[in-house]
């Protein structure tokens, strides 16, 4: 329960919904709880009147009757539309405003966090879990206030006209909220469960929509479709569970109900003959049965809808309390230059524990290009995360103009830099919005479009698709080659003229031609930019001012081209290795 009070700062905020929420409430229930009072009288009225008999007077106080009931219904209904009006539209905006605040608060969240929490999990917290706070938050609050306000309202009433009586009615209400408190909390945990079993079986849809390429390559269709059939048969008796114990919900009550308007009739008629009651009275309480009787079994629905609310807030808060790991608390715009330095440094995962970096030293200067190259697994794309500073270091330092990284301004840092990741993640928008997503500036032209996506080598591709520049990429860009979108890639990245531009063996799915195409565009815009290349060939790294050779986390060997050729050590024979290959 303590995890809700996280809200009350949104009920402090839209104060003025909630205050006028509980106004209508009253004034609604008011009218409703008048009804009754108005049947008894003219019921009384009736009885006692000695001209009943003449037809005329029985029309007239039927039509008085049916005016005031209609009135009062009327009345009744305007200010119960007032009081969703106001108290769903509350827990509405407070959704809304919650929803952005999770969404910020996952912006701000890094690397680390990222790694630790599924996708699966993120997803559900800003959806499912806020959708059940909002539950509380609307209908929880909103028949939570009915009832206090009602309950005091028609007791009150029901006292006026005899005590006794009202006892004896009230008695099967309280049973009524218990037995739906408990059929609403296994109605609520079997459809977490039925929730559970469908985000399962959409999972296994969605996956196997998305590799519905590899599924067929290797026609697995059989086992595949028999997977889903047993989570969705798993799927299937979770709901038939839920609809049994749905369909003993309406009864339960019904049966209560019927009790408590039974002893009404029964102790009433009773004391009707012992002349303790009047007529009117006993119709007054049937009416006033009716009334309490959704709001007491809301009772045992809104405790368990709370329930849920909070262990749902309980999820929602253990992220909006986590802090970055990676901070960046200088204000200061930061202006790269373009020295780069790794000193001494290591770097364990902190969630496998696998030290990825190794001691490792470099410097780059300023127009230069450094290389790394080393084998699958060697600690390459670890090393650029550390320069981006997804990660903090585990040990040592980065300098990024003789600073520190740690004490640089990272988002300037960052915008000056242009990263191509090696697993390339393109939109389901235009190419061209692709490309402008790399754009540190609003406004961006053709020519630098068209310059960027020639010096990346895909302009003539683009050129060939009909609607060039505006074709709609697929999901993660499935409609481009896998060469394709890696060059869309690099032209993101150089159309932010970055001064430090890394690329994460981002020329693997093209052939060697192209890339020594790619690798001399690059060079020729080089001169004021800083740049490091991951690759696994030493074609594309044999032109590098420097290059450093790693594996198993650790620098091997470092050196040129020419120097490392000379050591006849790793280099030399993955230099061998590779030629022998292009040749065979
Ligand atoms: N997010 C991660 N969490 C834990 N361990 C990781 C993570 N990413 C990489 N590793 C581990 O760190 C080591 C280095 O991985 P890295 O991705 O840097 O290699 P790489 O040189 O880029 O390889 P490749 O050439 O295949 O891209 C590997 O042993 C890998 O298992
Ligand atoms: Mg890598």
């Amino acid at each position: 329960m303590k995890s809700l009070s996280y809200l009350n700062k949104y009920f402090f905020k839209y104060k003025w919904h909630l205050l006028l929420g509980i106004l209508f409430t009253i004034v609604s229930n008011y009218f409703g709880v008048k009804m009754p009072v108005y049947v008894k009288e003219t019921v009384d009225d009736f009885m006692t009147n000695t001209n009943f008999t003449k037809v005329d007077s029985v029309l007239l106080l039927s039509l008085k009757l049916g005016g005031i009931y209609m009135f009062l219904s009327i009345a009744k209904g305007f200010f119960l539309f007032l009081m969703r009006q106001t108290i769903i539209v509350m827990s509405r905006l407070i959704e809304f405003d919650l929803k952005n605040e999770i969404y910020t608060q996952y912006q701000n969240l890094d690397a680390p966090f990222y790694k630790r929490n599924s996708t699966g999990d993120l997803m559900n917290r800003i959806s499912e879990d806020v959708s059940q706070v909002r539950m509380y938050l609307g209908p929880g609050i909103m028949y939570s206030i009915n009832l206090v306000v009602l309950f005091f309202m028609v007791i009150y009433q029901m006292i006026a006209i005899n005590p006794i009586l009202t006892f004896f009615v009230l008695l099967p209400l309280p049973i009524m909220s218990v037995l739906i408190y408990f059929v609403s909390t296994k109605m609520n945990q079997l459809s977490g469960k039925v929730q559970e079993e469908q985000s399962a079986l959409s999972t296994i849809a969605q996956e196997s929509f998305a590799g519905m390429r590899v599924i067929k390559a290797y026609s697995r269709e059989k086992e595949i479709w028999e997977g889903f059939s047993s989570s969705s048969s798993a799927y299937k008796k979770r709901t038939m569970k839920l609809v049994f114990v749905n369909s003993l919900f309406m009864p339960t009550m019904m049966f209560l109900i019927g009790l408590s308007t039974l002893i009404a009739i029964y102790l009433g008629g009773l004391m009707v003959y012992e002349k303790t009651i009047s007529l009117g009275g006993i119709v007054a309480f049937i009416f006033f049965v009716n009334n309490l009787t959704w709001p007491f079994a809301s009772i045992g629905w809104v405790t368990s809808l709370i329930q849920r609310a909070a262990a749902s807030q309980k999820r929602i808060n253990e992220f909006l309390i986590q802090h970055p790991e990676v901070v960046s608390t200088n204000q200061t715009p930061f202006v790269f230059n373009g020295k780069i330095e790794f000193s001494h440094v290591s770097f364990t995962y902190s969630n496998t524990g696998i030290q990825a970096i190794k001691d490792i030293s470099f410097t780059v200067n300023k127009g230069e290009t450094l290389a790394i190259i080393g084998r699958t697994g060697s600690g390459k794309s670890t090393l650029l995360s550390l320069l981006m500073r997804q990660f903090d270091v585990t040990s040592g330092n980065i300098f990024v103009d003789g600073n520190e990284i740690k004490s640089i301004n990272l988002e300037t840092f960052r915008n000056q830099t242009g990263i191509v990741p090696q697993d390339v993640f393109l939109f389901s928008d235009t190419i061209k919005n692709n490309l402008q997503f790399g754009s540190v500036s609003n406004h961006v032209t053709m020519e630098q479009l068209v310059q960027v996506t020639k010096a990346a080598h895909v302009y003539h591709n683009i050129q060939d698709f009909p609607d060039q520049f505006e074709t709609v990429l697929g999901e993660r860009g499935v409609n481009l080659s896998g060469g394709q979108k890696q060059r869309v890639s690099i032209a993101r990245a150089l159309l932010r003229n970055p001064k430090l531009l890394l690329l994460d063996d981002c020329l693997s799915a093209v052939d060697t031609e192209t890339e020594e195409i790619i690798l001399s565009n690059l060079k020729k815009m080089e001169k004021e930019r800083t740049s490091i290349i991951v690759s696994h060939r030493i074609s594309a790294v044999r032109n590098a001012n420097k290059i450093i050779v790693i594996d198993g986390g650790e620098v091997v060997e470092s050196g040129s081209h020419n120097s490392l050729m000379m050591e006849n050590g790793i280099y030399a024979e993955m230099y061998a290795k590779q030629l022998a290959e292009e040749k065979s």
